[in-house]
């Protein structure tokens, strides 16, 4: 399936920060309120969200931190979103469902661009190739200082540790590449303070994407 197969009834909103920010809660917040408003609404994640993704996902977020060099990394990760879109995001949206995405490609150009230093022209020609013009309408950036999500996260257990593990010059650069992403485009990009509450930082994600849904007329009031 390419991307002129998919109808565009749907839209396609994504959530990026870095290491403990709270955008996980956030997408399962936003999923809960857009269902109980009668919305088809699909929450899924990268890398992973179809079965073929989840399998490349463990390949990235296990094992030792050099277990790939950052162009490996890339093509993982592209590999895995490819397989992801044509399973899960492509199908929904041509059935008009909102999908509300747990990272995308913005994450590639942080963690693989700015942290590990591969040309971002390089990881954006990669991704063409691949997945074609796709992009999010909407994309928030969660952004809070590395250091105090470093303290949230210390006691998270399991065995997803391999970027988490990574250093905080690694992660103070992923960090800078999503404020400079989000810089490039003031209208697409919603850059949230996350260091508040979930309540408060969902009331202002809820009242962002029901503002563009009301422009594209979905018939919410
Ligand atoms: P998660 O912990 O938010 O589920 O994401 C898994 C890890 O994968 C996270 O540490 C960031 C990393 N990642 C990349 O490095 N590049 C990417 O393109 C994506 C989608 C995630």
């Amino acid at each position: 399936m390419e991307l002129m197969d998919t109808a565009s009834s749907g839209l396609f909103i994504t959530l990026e920060g870095g290491e403990g920010c709270g955008k996980s809660t956030q997408a399962s917040l936003l999923g809960e309120a857009l269902t109980n408003l009668n919305m088809k609404v699909v929450v899924t994640r990268e890398p992973g969200g179809a079965p073929g993704a989840e399998i490349i996902r463990k390949l990235l977020v296990e094992g030792e931190l050099d277990r790939w060099d950052g162009l490996t990394e890339t093509l993982l990760h592209t590999a895995a979103r490819r397989n992801h879109l044509v399973n899960t995001v492509w199908p929904a949206m041509s059935l008009g469902t909102v999908v509300i995405c747990d990272r995308f490609f913005d994450s590639t150009l942080a963690y693989q661009g700015y942290g590990h230093g591969i040309d971002l022209d390089k990881i954006r020609a990669i991704h063409s190739a691949s997945i074609g013009n796709f992009a999010p309408a909407l994309t928030f950036i969660f952004d809070m200082p590395v250091e105090t999500a470093f303290q949230r996260i210390n006691s998270r257990a399991g065995t997803e540790l391999r970027y988490e593990n990574m250093n905080l010059e690694f992660h103070e650069r992923v960090r800078q590449g999503f404020l400079d992403t989000a810089s490039s485009k003031p209208n697409r990009y919603k850059v949230i303070n996350a260091s508040r509450e979930a309540s408060a930082i969902h009331l202002d994600v809820l009242s962002i994407v029901l503002g563009i849904l009301k422009n594209q007329e979905r018939g919410y009031e």
